[in-house]
């Protein structure tokens, strides 16, 4: 055997031993899903940080179990009242699929949480990191979790330099983790290279000189732990404007619910003019006349909120709310309801929204 490939073989064990270990001894980071075997919340807990850090998922993971504590319960839930304790998460494909996948577990598997990987993977809105959690968690398959924190300590400890935004670049890196993984403990091993990456190996300000695996790590040996790991150029996030028209009447502003093909599917919000600039109020109104948003007969000019900008991973979005009062009830602009100002806590809108709501001035409970 050549002696390139020994010592490979012994840094791999070595490796999983060191973290093994700090885990036992040193891993204080506290959370309430650590340790869970319950499927079902384990599960929640996964899609939940799926685009969510923990600090912030915590607090709905506790409500969300409060509220359906097993998966009977929220699948019997109306989606409405799903929604709405999802609200300002962000990212809903995953609470639509939350709901599909509890309901698809309650009435055609009766309950029974599925308990292979490929089952697993196959729940609408599991991944492959998603599935290798729930199913080294709750039934302690050998899945090795390979997502960005893991990727950053393989990348620094064992020096490798491949992006891991390719085809190929993943690949390396999930026969990398797979290769570590401890065979007889896979949940906590994985739980404790998450918790090690999330709280030693961090991404800017990383502990190394206490770092129990400071001896072997490769990017340290050659001072490149900030160059590691290797980033391919990622592309500008898109820009969108969306303006809200905000129709009143009495006390009541008129809402729908969001379409198919959007972040925010599902969700309640007011009459929306989207455009890839930013462009002025009469701009908005015109555009809107001819989109038929805007029925005859506003009796007062609109009102123009400040500017409220939103950054998500892949997109920014721009824009403003105009109020447009009637002193006669208009002909609906469409589907969508009549609502008064103090149920609109009742909806489950974007955050967007809900901060618009929440501003001075709006006198809406929020
Ligand atoms: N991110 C995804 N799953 C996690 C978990 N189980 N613990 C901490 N962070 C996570």
């Amino acid at each position: 055997m050549k002696k390139g490939h020994d010592l490979k073989q012994w840094s791999k064990k070595e490796f999983t031993r060191r973290l093994v270990r700090w885990n036992q001894e040193q891993n204080d980071r506290a959370m309430p899903w650590k340790g869970e075997r319950d499927p079902y919340r384990i599960w929640l807990s996964e899609i939940i940080l799926q685009q969510t850090r923990v600090q912030q998922g915590w607090a709905y993971y506790q409500a969300f179990l409060r509220a359906f504590p097993d998966v009977r319960s929220l699948a019997s839930a109306p989606d409405q009242a799903v929604f709405k304790l999802w609200e300002g998460l962000g990212y809903y494909t995953r609470c639509r699929n939350l709901i599909a996948s509890a309901r698809h577990i309650a009435f055609e598997r009766d309950g029974r949480f599925p308990d292979t990987y490929a089952a697993i993977r196959a729940l609408p809105g599991v991944g492959p990191y998603t599935a290798a959690a729930i199913a080294s968690f709750a039934f302690n398959l050998p899945h090795a979790v390979v997502d960005g924190n893991v990727q950053r300590v393989l990348a620094r400890v064992f020096g490798i330099r491949e992006p891991a935004d390719t085809a190929s670049g993943k690949r390396l890196f999930n026969q990398w983790a797979q290769d570590l993984l401890d065979p007889v403990r896979p949940g906590a091993y994985n739980q404790a290279i998450m918790d090690f990456g999330a709280t030693v190996c961090k991404p800017l300000a990383p502990a190394c000189p206490t770092c129990p695996l400071r001896l072997h790590c490769v990017a340290r040996r050659l001072d490149q732990v900030r160059e590691l790991p290797v980033k391919r150029k990622v592309s500008a996030p898109r820009r969108r404007w969306i303006y809200y028209l905000v129709l009143e009447h009495g006390d009541r502003v008129w809402i729908r619910q969001r379409g198919a093909g959007d972040i925010w599917q599902g969700l309640f919000e007011f009459l929306p003019v989207e455009t890839d600039r930013e462009v002025s109020a009469e701009e908005v109104l015109s555009l809107a006349r001819v989109r038929g948003l805007l029925p005859k007969g506003a009796a007062e000019t609109p009102v123009w909120s400040p500017r409220i900008t939103q950054q998500l991973s892949h997109q920014q979005i721009t824009g403003r709310f105009l109020r447009v009062r009637f002193s006669r009830k208009p002909a609906k602009p469409g589907p969508g309801q009549w609502v008064s100002r103090d149920q609109l806590i009742h909806f489950p809108f974007p955050v967007f929204i809900r901060s618009y709501l929440k501003s001075p001035g709006i006198a809406t409970p929020a």
